[in-house]
């Protein structure tokens, strides 16, 4: 079985793996914790949301550890007012824990990130790598340094815990089975309603969770689509571009599929700050061009 480093060292820069390297190793950590570490930190964060003593657990453990690696200039965080910064020439983004408010439901939680090669904000045309872990029945890392999508699972090794790869070279399957969109049913924008109702028709299942990470990571497994979408009194949808939705949409590309908000690839978004939000819908190709389409006809 092929374990991280090794797979790093035949097909990884060093500039990329350290860094990745340092989130797998972290993520052993914060996941150790996620059962422990339960309850309100009684803070907001910059959104405005009320943290989790495991939001603010992860962020501390996932920036320090990327800072540590001496290779990454800035770690910007959905948790944090202002980015930390270090020394080196990569720029990132993370959201620590992606789900938080499951905690409480025991639904899988994620952490997502991504690599950056300009100083933030910037388009994801300036994006290297990105990465997402989930915590659920199984601990997976997930990444994409622009050369295919590949999958480890941890594992207990001879030397302790480690990432081994489970699947390389991951495409979504041409077949669509899975749809999830969130956000409540009756703000959808009309065309994202009447969108579902055809894939209803067309005999594909709803998983919804509730953690983007864990319903993305369906949509890859099984092909479909994933979306958080506009919302009738939210335009921009509810998920943050850099945080969360630009990683995933660079990794679903890389897996032959597409990601937009609506109109336009997520990846040549122009962020103009750090928090802003965009409608997301992320997955097979064709099913993102027909609700584009929808979208179009409509608007
Ligand atoms: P976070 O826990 O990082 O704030 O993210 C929550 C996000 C995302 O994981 C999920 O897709 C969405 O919020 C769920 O929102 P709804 O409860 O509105 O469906
Ligand atoms: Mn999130
Ligand atoms: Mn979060």
């Amino acid at each position: 079985m092929t374990n991280l480093s090794e797979f790093f060292s035949e097909s990884v820069s060093d500039q990329l793996a350290k860094p990745l390297t340092a989130i797998a190793e972290a993520a052993f950590n914060v996941s150790k914790h996620l059962p422990f570490a339960m309850g309100k930190a009684g803070r907001l964060n910059p959104f405005g949301e009320e943290q989790t003593k495991i939001d603010v657990f992860a962020n501390d453990v996932f920036a320090t550890s990327l800072l540590g690696t001496s290779i990454v200039a800035e770690v910007a965080s959905e948790e944090l007012e202002r980015p930390k910064t270090g020394t080196g020439s990569l720029h990132a983004t993370m959201d620590p824990l992606d789900g938080s408010s499951n905690i409480s439901t025991n639904n899988p939680l994620g952490s997502i990130f991504g690599f950056y090669s300009s100083p933030l904000p910037c388009s994801g045309k300036g994006m290297v790598a990105a990465a997402f872990v989930t915590y659920g029945p199984m601990l997976t890392f997930t990444f994409s340094a622009g050369d295919g999508v590949h999958r480890f699972a941890a594992v207990e090794g001879v030397n302790g815990k480690e990432f081994v790869l489970i699947d390389e070279r991951i495409r979504l399957p041409d077949e669509a089975g899975v749809y999830g969109f969130g956000g409540l049913r009756r703000e959808w924008i009309d065309p994202v309603e009447t969108f579902v109702g055809s894939l209803e028709r067309r005999g594909m299942k709803l998983r919804y969770g509730g953690t983007f990470v864990g319903d993305f990571n369906q949509v890859l497994r099984y092909g479909g689509i994933f979306a958080y979408p506009a919302l009738k009194n939210r335009p921009r949808g509810k998920l943050r571009l850099l945080y969360e939705v630009a990683p995933m949409a660079f990794i679903v590309k890389q897996a032959g599929g597409l990601a937009s908000d609506g109109a336009m690839d997520i990846l040549s978004l122009e962020p103009s700050s750090l928090a802003e939000t965009c409608p997301a819908y992320l997955g097979n190709t064709s099913l993102v061009r027909e609700l584009e389409r929808e979208l179009s006809r409509r608007r």
